[in-house]
């Protein structure tokens, strides 16, 4: 049987587990994943290495132009992000990435240059995309939105654990920190602002497991294909 393949959303907070959650949907739904907030990172990545100056709209756009980001599994079946051809996932996930991604995600025309990407990767849909903007901006019909939640100190602890296990030894204060003034930023910005879409659906992810989130949503997702079978 040919089931019918859909969009699925996932929105919210830094740290609530929306990667985690994403990445294993896809795989059991036998999905695409994109990471969109890699995206944001890569291009924090390229302008600090670059000295793009976040007040100058010509460096910006200049520096849009010659940024290609792409994805690729690798041999543990991990998505690895790639800028430019060169393999930049470990460096993206570091703390000065961290510090600044906030700032440049909130540009204009850095949003508009990611979400022409986004939507170009799930057009022929059967993806799972994670992010801030994603059921609201990029794909605001997909047929699934599902937007996370979690209490700060839950998410700083899961996140510094995170790093820890990648060999990235980070003070939980500062994750705090980190985690704090990035939701603010994102959710005050101009451009699309981190919100709960309409109709998307809550997941507040501070008392359950990993299991049982990625459960939630194949559930949520199964009843969206019925839907559009009947
Ligand atoms: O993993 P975590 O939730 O901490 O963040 P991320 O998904 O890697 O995203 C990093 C940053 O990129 C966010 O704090 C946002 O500033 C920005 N972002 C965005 O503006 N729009 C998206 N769709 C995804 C990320």
């Amino acid at each position: 049987m040919n089931l019918r393949k859909i969009v699925i959303a996932i929105d919210g907070y830094s740290a609530c587990g929306k990667s985690t959650t994403a990445k294993q949907v896809a795989k059991i739904m036998g999905y695409k994943y994109i990471d969109s907030g890699a995206m944001y990172r890569a291009v924090t990545y390229y302008f600090l290495e670059h000295y793009v100056s976040l007040t100058n709209p010509k460096d910006i756009e200049n520096a849009l132009d010659r940024i290609k980001i792409t994805f690729h599994v690798n041999e543990d079946k991990e998505t690895e992000t790639f800028l430019n051809g060169l393999k930049i996932e470990k460096e993206i996930r570091k703390m000065r990435i961290s510090d600044q991604v906030s700032q440049v995600s909130a540009l204009k025309p850095v949003r508009i240059a990611m979400v022409n990407q986004q939507r170009k990767l799930g057009k022929d849909k059967g993806v799972v995309m994670d992010g801030r903007d994603i059921g609201t901006v990029v794909f605001p019909d997909a047929e699934l939105k599902v937007f996370m939640t979690a209490d700060m100190q839950v998410r700083a602890f899961r996140r510094q654990q995170e790093l820890l296990d990648k060999d990235k030894m980070v003070d939980l204060l500062e994750v705090m920190e980190n985690i704090h003034m990035r939701d603010q930023i994102d959710t005050t910005r101009a451009e699309s602002p981190l919100r709960k879409a309409d109709d998307a659906i809550e997941i507040n992810t501070t008392h359950i497991t990993i299991d049982e989130q990625v459960e939630e949503v194949v559930r949520q997702a199964s009843s969206k294909i019925i839907q559009f079978m009947r």
